[in-house]
């Protein structure tokens, strides 16, 4: 068994990213701008934030951190929004999610200008995955293929499972995995909440994705033997000896997991890290319009 290192991936793909803003800067332009607006102060929401932040200084992007109240209303973030969308100096920007339950989550994702979307959950960059266009892909699944195609895991003919179908990660990754082009070519099952008999589904796995933010769904036992096991969970359960009160766990439990599989990532320092280096990836290819010319 191999561990997918996705914190150590993730560093590598910033220490690639810090090396092209350099030369970008020594030839005196900008340096990329990912800004980040938070809602209220949900906990995890704040951490994430932070991580992003930081990885920015990393690489030498600039970052802007947006912080409102709860209280916020939407109209109130709507014309932040509005603000970034014109904003020249700022290539991309995310709202972290959740939003607090007064606010529309899908109208703010669609007022956010789509060649700035670094998140990828705009209706239209959503549309051009489907259609296989060239876009910006959310950050989870395009961090789950960076790592993928980091360990030059096999996935053509292969029996992907996909365990979770939010539109976030387990959607948009049944349809990168069964795409025609590497890292993709995988037969893709998607499986959730309503599947009959899932541990007939998870043994049949040549590749196992645990995206359903349930500690521990799925057990050693509907590991199939030499799998590639990927884990998409980081629920907070509280945990007493540890400073912070909690600790992080995956959807898979891994111990035994870990007995079955070929590949697998941990938790934390497996997808967690990854989704740090996509956002930033999708940052650099909104500096470069790469995707909206
Ligand atoms: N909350 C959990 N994951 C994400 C993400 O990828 N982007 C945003 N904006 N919020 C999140």
């Amino acid at each position: 068994m191999e561990l997918l290192n996705g914190k150590q991936t993730s560093l590598e793909i910033q220490e690639g990213l810090k090396n092209q803003v350099e030369k970008i800067v020594s030839e005196g332009k900008r340096a990329p701008h990912l800004a980040a607006v938070l809602v209220g102060d949900d906990g995890a929401s704040k951490t994430y934030v932070g991580a992003k932040v930081k990885a920015c200084e990393r690489v030498g992007f600039n970052s802007t951190e947006v912080i409102l109240p709860a209280e916020t209303s939407q109209d109130e973030l709507i014309k932040r929004i509005e603000e970034l969308n014109q904003d020249d100096e700022v290539d991309g920007f995310i709202v972290q999610l959740p939003l607090p339950d007064h606010i529309d989550v899908e109208a703010i994702t669609n007022a956010i200008k789509p060649s700035k979307d670094v998140d990828g959950f705009h209706l239209i960059n959503v549309g051009k995955l489907m259609k296989g266009q060239p876009t910006f892909v959310a950050a989870t699944p395009l961090g789950i293929l960076e790592l993928m195609k980091h360990y030059n895991i096999d996935t053509e003919g292969k029996n992907c499972v996909i365990v979770g179908r939010s539109d976030i990660v387990g959607t948009p990754l049944s349809v990168l995995m069964s795409r025609k082009k590497y890292p993709g070519n995988a037969t893709v099952t998607l499986c959730h909440t309503r599947t009959n008999n899932l541990k007939e589904m998870t043994l049949q796995a040549d590749i196992l994705v645990g995206a359903v933010g349930s500690p521990n769904y799925i057990s050693g036992d509907m590991v199939k033997e030499g799998a590639v096991v990927v884990d998409v969970g980081i629920t907070r359960v509280p945990d007493e000896t540890k400073k912070s009160g909690f600790r992080l766990v995956g959807d898979i439990e891994f111990e035994g997991a870990s007995a079955k599989a070929s590949y697998i990532t941990p938790v934390p320092g497996g997808v967690g890290p990854m989704t740090i280096a996509a956002l930033l990836l999708n940052t650099m290819h909104a500096y470069n319009r790469d995707f909206y010319p």
